[in-house]
């Protein structure tokens, strides 16, 4: 038993199934609460019945790829299902294809980025292709204050952000549902007539005044998961990369997969960036708290240094206690993102024992953030010339479409 499964069950059952442990909601469209506790992502692998990524499936992922993505190592990703089997379909040379997505309800932030960057090294190091859905149907269904001109201009404005993050073309199709229907429709139908409504319900928590169009959706974001096997004409093996809380939509897939003669989809899970007002992870429909893609320079420096931080109320008692690194989003930022593993422990040690001021760190993010930003808006610049080359059938008048957003 490995450091992550022992501390796993450390954990009584009945304390983590107490309802006052349980102080957070996480479902696909709401995350609050809960990301201080310090044992958040144990408890929902034991909630969702996933695994911890361990030593052993990081070092099979060494031996394929020679190289281990900081995300993987610093546990950014920590969770899964079936990885392993993956691994072995692959390396019996049975490819697998990506598939991961984005709900346009807003623009893109940095901690949105984070799982694409990560499946673009997945992409690379496996040679494989990757399926990219646009959900702006679930985001017109659930904000119900948005409307389709605006969600079709975060459509256009994240597809920019997704070409930016310098997916391959050629192994990089991106399907927006309303355009691309007609692909999933078919699959869905076979899907949801296999769902019944309170299967539904204990999956995503819908109630009665749930609007009927939230109620069918499961079944279109399931879709791409079978979407592989259909273009290549035999059962293709899928990995879903993507946040922990888009959990409850690989459950329902998994449990019909096999009765449509499909493999289950494996994934593999991270964890959440926070706002930098640690309410819930970082939400494109409060953009004060997050740093846009889009924001200019100066006020990705102003966004940063109003963070909120894990130091103490005085640098006097900083000095004294220290600070609390795990409470802290301005150091999870330059942890996953900037930091070596070297530099981040040196970090979280010279706050702990009171030798680091927050000022220090929040300047050490604001210039690694602006930087970042300045290279990111280029590519996404460069973007708008190559549209065509990843939409799915890039026909000139759907491109067109999303273009005149
Ligand atoms: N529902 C997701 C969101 O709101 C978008 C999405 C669609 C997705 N398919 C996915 C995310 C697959 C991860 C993996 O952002």
């Amino acid at each position: 038993m490995n450091r992550n499964e022992q501390q796993i069950m450390d954990i009584d059952q009945n304390e983590i199934n107490r309802e006052d442990d349980m102080n957070f909601t996480i479902t696909p469209w709401e995350v609050s609460g809960g990301l201080d506790d310090d044992n958040l992502y144990i408890k929902l692998i034991k909630k969702f019945g996933t695994q911890s990524i361990d030593d052993l499936l990081i070092s099979r992922i060494q031996e394929i790829t020679g190289e281990i993505h900081p995300l993987l190592k610093q546990r950014y990703f920590f969770s899964h299902r079936d990885l392993g089997w993956i691994f072995d379909k692959y390396q019996h040379g049975e490819k697998f294809y990506l598939y991961t997505g984005r709900g346009p309800s807003g623009m893109v932030h940095l901690g949105h980025i984070l799982p694409w960057i990560f499946t673009k090294y997945l992409q690379e190091k496996f040679d494989v292709k990757l399926l990219f859905q646009i959900t702006d149907d679930e985001k017109f269904l659930y904000n119900i204050n948005l409307s389709r001109g605006q969600i079709k201009k975060f459509t256009y404005e994240n597809i920019l952000d997704i070409i930016a993050v310098g997916f391959k073309p050629e192994l990089t199709k991106i399907i927006i549902d309303t355009i691309h229907i007609k692909h999933l429709y078919p699959i869905a139908l076979d899907i949801s007539r296999k769902i019944t409504f309170s299967t539904a319900k204990a999956a995503f928590g819908f109630s009665n005044n749930t609007n009927i169009g939230m109620i069918g959706f499961p079944p279109i974001q399931a879709s791409p998961c079978f979407l592989p096997s259909v273009l290549e004409n035999k059962p293709t093996p899928v990995l879903i990369p993507a946040a922990i809380d888009q959990d409850p939509y690989w459950r329902i897939t998994r449990d019909v997969a096999e009765k449509l003669g499909y493999y289950k989809p494996a994934q593999i899970h991270s964890k959440f960036l926070p706002s930098l007002t640690m309410n819930s992870k970082m939400s494109s429909s409060k953009p004060d708290d997050a740093v846009l893609t889009t924001d200019e320079p100066e006020v990705v420096v102003k966004k940063i240094k109003s963070s909120l931080t894990g130091g103490q109320p005085t640098v006097a008692i900083q000095r004294e206690l220290g600070g609390n690194p795990n409470k802290c989003p301005v150091f999870w930022y330059l942890k996953y993102f900037f930091d070596s593993e070297k530099k981040s422990n040196e970090r979280f040690y010279r706050c702990t024992s009171g030798n680091l001021l927050c000022g220090e760190c929040k300047n050490n993010l604001a210039d690694n953030s602006k930087d970042f930003i300045i290279e990111f808006k280029k590519n996404r610049e460069r973007a708008k010339n190559v549209i065509s080359d990843f939409i799915l059938d890039g026909k000139s008048d759907e491109v067109e479409s999303i273009q005149n957003a």
